[in-house]
């Protein structure tokens, strides 16, 4: 006899509850983005000054069906991790600061900002000329916002901050006319140094669940079709070992995070075992060409970009592990995101981001 009343108290309480704040699937509200192409969501096409560009066909043309700035032909990994929470995909930071600036927007969303730029690394002086954001400069905008009391406390507090950074310093170390100074392992130590003080300044600012991601085997890129001392029937070994010793370097860090910054939860992501992974078992993963671009022009489509007059496109960008010189297909991203998301710690440790996105209230 009672039960229909308490159905029905029971229905009122939970839309009181949903109406009175969003319906979330896991503690985290918004998602933080700093790094470089692989997370780059159309930064760079807002800013004037910068070369290093992405925002002409083909790009976007498997997903978005136009270009949006984003280096590959659909979503990337931050995309995938923003559906999987249940989130709206965020903007370019420099594409909401313009609308914020000329009124078509009132204020920075609540679901996070993407800041990451192409070309750019964990070292300030890396593909300058092309007029890219460093993480620094990148990190300095966030720093803005929060001194301008723009971005909420408790916002920070219960969102994701992403950071993948480091292939563009790498790979330029090996560019001839940009001979370097250090050697392999000094030049690795320097970018460390710089990934430790944006983690240090990330927690002074309020950040609690932090995700580095590892780099990728850069040395099998096809872009390295250009560098005069790489093979292209393998990857470049050099190059791998060098990401290998960042990557180490990284996860260091990670590890540390707990004890160094207290209410900090820090997840490393080996995406360079998970790239692997594909490259040994493509089969397994619905991928047939591991080795060229989807898209571009000459040996292994690495010579130019996607998109550049004279390229050529393949007929199924999703069956390539990459889709353009130096950029994994949607098809890598997505893979890599389900992986990322609710693999086990041969891929991402000591927890996924599953765990993680669960986790982040106990130290909101
Ligand atoms: C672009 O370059 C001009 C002149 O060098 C500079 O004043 C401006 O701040 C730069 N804009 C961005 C977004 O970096
Ligand atoms: C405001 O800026 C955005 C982003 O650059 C642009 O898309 C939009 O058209 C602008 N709106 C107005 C009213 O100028
Ligand atoms: C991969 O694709 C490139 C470009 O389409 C082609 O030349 C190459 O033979 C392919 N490799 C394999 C193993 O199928």
């Amino acid at each position: 006899m009672e039960s229909p009343y308490i159905l029905l108290i029971s229905l009122l309480l939970i839309s009181f509850f949903f109406a009175s704040r969003p319906a979330l699937a896991y503690n985290i509200r918004a998602i933080f983005t700093f790094g470089d192409s692989i997370f780059d969501a159309g930064n760079n096409h807002f800013n004037k000054n910068c070369t290093a560009q992405a925002d002409f066909p083909p790009y976007g043309s498997s997903f978005f069906r136009h270009p949006t700035g984003r280096f590959t032909n659909g979503r990337t990994v931050v995309d995938f991790i923003s559906q999987f929470v249940g989130i709206e995909l965020q903007k370019p930071y420099l594409e909401l600061q313009s609308e914020v600036m000329n009124g078509s927007m009132k204020e920075y969303p609540s679901n996070g900002i993407n800041f990451a730029s192409a070309g750019s690394g964990v070292l300030r002086g890396t593909n300058h000329d092309l007029g890219v954001m460093p993480i620094q400069d990148q990190l300095q905008q966030f720093q803005t916002l929060v001194d301008q009391n723009k971005i909420d406390k408790d916002l920070i507090r219960q969102s994701f901050f992403l950071f993948e950074s480091g292939s563009n310093d790498i790979f330029n170390y090996f560019l001839s006319f940009d001979p370097p100074t250090l050697n392999p392992d000094a030049y690795v130590l320097s970018m460390l140094t710089q990934v430790e003080d944006f983690i240090d300044r990330l927690y002074r600012l309020g950040a609690r669940s932090l995700a580095v991601f590892s780099l990728g085997p850069v040395g099998c890129v096809p872009a390295r079709a250009v560098l005069p001392s790489a093979p292209v029937d393998r990857c470049f070994g050099k190059m791998n070992k060098m990401v290998k010793n960042y990557n180490q370097g990284l996860e260091n860090l990670v590890k540390n995070v707990h004890i160094k910054y207290p209410g900090v939860a820090g997840v490393y992501g080996a995406v360079y075992d998970i790239v692997q992974l594909f490259r040994a078992m493509p089969m397994r993963y619905g991928i047939l060409n591991v080795s060229s671009a989807c898209c571009g022009y000459g040996t292994l489509g690495g010579q130019m970009q996607c998109g550049k007059e004279g390229y050529y496109i393949c007929s199924n960008p999703h069956q390539f592990l990459f889709w353009d010189y130096f950029h994994p297909s949607e098809h890598t991203y997505k893979l890599i995101s389900k992986l990322l998301w609710s693999g086990s710690q041969s891929r991402i440790r000591p927890f996924n981001l599953k765990t993680l996105a669960n986790i982040a209230l106990l130290h909101s």
